[in-house]
C-alpha cells in the first residue's frame, strides 16, 4: 500500500515514523504485552467497532494475517488527489491571507494558509482565531507536520494554560490499567499518545467531551496527526447549543436546573479511585454566553440523586437527550491527514472517532488546554432574562 509521508522528517525506510514524533511502542512493556497478546493471529473482535468495520469489509477470515491483507488490498490503489471546488471565506489577518473552509452550516471551520509555527506571533491572529473557534466550535488547521511537540505546545499556550493529559492536575490518573499512560514521551508529560495499529486496534468511538469527570474539565483539546490512514479513522463533531435548542420546549424546561454525574472509567482512576463530578445539565458557555446541552453518555451515568428523580423518568430524559447526540444536522466529520491539527471547545461540542480504518495506522499526539481565567473553569447555569 501508499504509505502516507507525513511531514519533513518524514518515514524511515523500514516504515517506522521518525523518530522525533514517536514514541518507540516497540520498547514500551505495556504496549509489548498487548501486541503478544494481538500476536494470537485472530481478527480484531467485533465488540469494537474497528472489528466489526474489518468483518464487514473481509467476511469469513480465518486469520487476522488473511483479513489484513485482503483490506489492505482493497485500499491499495488509493491515491492522493483533489476534485471539484469548495465554498471558503477569504480573510487578511496581520498580513496573512486565509481561506476558511466551513464544514458544516454550524459548526467546524478548516483555517488554510496559516503557520502555526510563526503566525500566531501576532496577537491580532490569535485573537482572531479565538473568535472563530467560538463562533465556529471546532477549527482545523492542515499541513503542519512540521510543528514540533515544543511549538504544539506552544501554540496551545496562545489560548490558555497547558493541562495534564486530562486536564486539571489535581487529578492526574495513575491506573495501572492506563493503557496509553505508559506511552511516554520523553520531555512531555503531559501529551497522551493515541495509537492504533493492525496488532493493537483503538479508537475512541463514541460521543464524549474530554474528562467531563473532572470537577473542571478542560476548556480545549488539540489533536495533532502523526500518521493517518489512507481511508477512516475521522473524528466527527457534534455541536452542543443545537443540540439544546433541539430539545423539546418541555424537556429543556424539565432538565434546565438539572445535575447530572459523570463518572471516569476504570483507566481514569487515580490511587484506586474512580473521579466522579456533579455538571449542570444546561450549562452557560462562560465565553458566549449561550446554553449548551452539557450530556455525553460517554460519562454520564444518571441524574443527580438529590433531584430524587424516579427511575423510569430518569431513563427517558437520558434516551431524550441521547437522541440529540450525533444528528447529522449538528456534527461534522473531519478527515486526517498527516499534519493536520482539531481545536475544541469542550464546552460546545462533543468528539467522537470513526473506528472504521483498521488495519490502517493512526498515530494522534493530544494536549489539553485550561482557561485562563480560573473563575470560569467549573461548569455552571446561569440563564440570561429573555
Ligand atoms: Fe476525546
Amino acid at each position: 500500500m501508499n504509505r502516507i509521508q507525513h511531514d519533513s522528517q518524514g518515514e524511515t525506510e523500514d516504515g517506522n515514523i521518525a523518530q522525533s514524533h514517536t514514541p518507540d511502542l516497540t520498547e514500551n512493556l505495556v504496549y509489548a504485552s498487548r501486541s503478544e497478546r494481538a500476536n494470537a493471529d485472530k481478527p480484531p473482535s467485533r465488540s469494537n467497532p474497528l472489528g466489526a468495520v474489518a468483518a464487514s469489509r473481509y467476511p469469513g477470515a480465518k486469520s487476522r494475517r488473511e483479513m489484513v491483507k485482503g483490506i489492505l488490498a482493497q485500499d491499495a490503489d488509493l491515491v492522493a488527489g483533489n476534485f471539484g471546488s469548495v465554498y471558503y471565506k477569504p480573510a487578511t489577518v496581520g498580513g496573512v491571507d486565509l481561506k476558511l473552509e466551513p464544514l458544516q452550516p454550524s459548526i467546524g471551520t478548516v483555517v488554510h494558509g496559516i503557520d502555526l509555527a510563526t503566525d500566531l506571533n501576532n496577537p491580532e491572529m490569535v485573537s482572531f482565531l479565538r473568535e472563530l473557534w467560538l463562533e465556529r466550535r471546532v477549527i482545523m488547521f492542515r499541513n503542519q507536520g512540521h510543528l514540533s511537540r515544543e511549538q504544539m505546545v506552544a501554540f496551545a499556550q496562545h489560548f490558555g494554560e497547558v493541562g495534564s493529559r486530562y486536564g486539571e492536575r489535581e487529578h492526574v490518573p495513575n491506573s495501572p490499567h492506563d493503557l496509553s499512560h505508559p506511552i511516554d514521551v520523553p520531555g512531555f508529560p503531559d501529551m497522551l499518545v493515541l495509537t492504533s495499529d493492525e496488532k493493537v486496534p483503538g479508537a475512541a468511538s463514541n460521543w464524549h467531551s474530554d474528562a467531563t469527570w473532572q470537577q473542571r474539565p478542560p476548556m480545549a483539546s488539540v489533536l495533532m496527526c502523526r500518521e493517518a490512514p489512507p481511508i477512516g479513522g475521522d473524528t466527527c463533531f457534534c455541536d452542543c447549543y443545537s443540540m439544546w435548542e433541539g430539545l423539546p420546549k418541555e424537556t429543556k424546561k424539565r432538565v434546565e436546573h438539572l445535575a447530572a454525574v459523570h463518572v471516569g472509567a476504570v483507566i481514569h482512576q487515580m490511587d484506586g479511585k474512580t473521579p466522579v463530578a456533579k455538571h449542570p445539565v444546561a450549562r452557560t458557555h462562560p465565553e458566549t454566553g449561550r446554553t449548551t446541552l452539557y450530556v455525553q453518555q460517554g460519562f454520564v451515568r444518571g441524574l443527580a440523586e438529590e433531584h430524587g428523580i424516579p427511575e423510569d423518568e430518569e431513563r427517558a430524559l437520558l434516551l431524550e437527550m441521547k437522541h440529540q447526540e450525533g444528528r447529522l444536522e449538528y456534527t461534522c466529520r473531519f478527515r486526517w491527514e498527516a499534519g493536520s491539527i482539531a481545536m475544541w471547545d469542550n464546552r460546545a461540542v462533543l468528539h467522537s472517532a470513526s473506528a472504521d480504518f483498521w488495519p490502517h495506522h493512526r498515530l494522534m499526539e493530544r494536549l489539553t488546554i485550561l482557561d485562563h481565567d480560573v473563575s470560569r473553569r467549573t461548569p455552571f447555569y446561569a440563564p440570561q432574562p429573555q
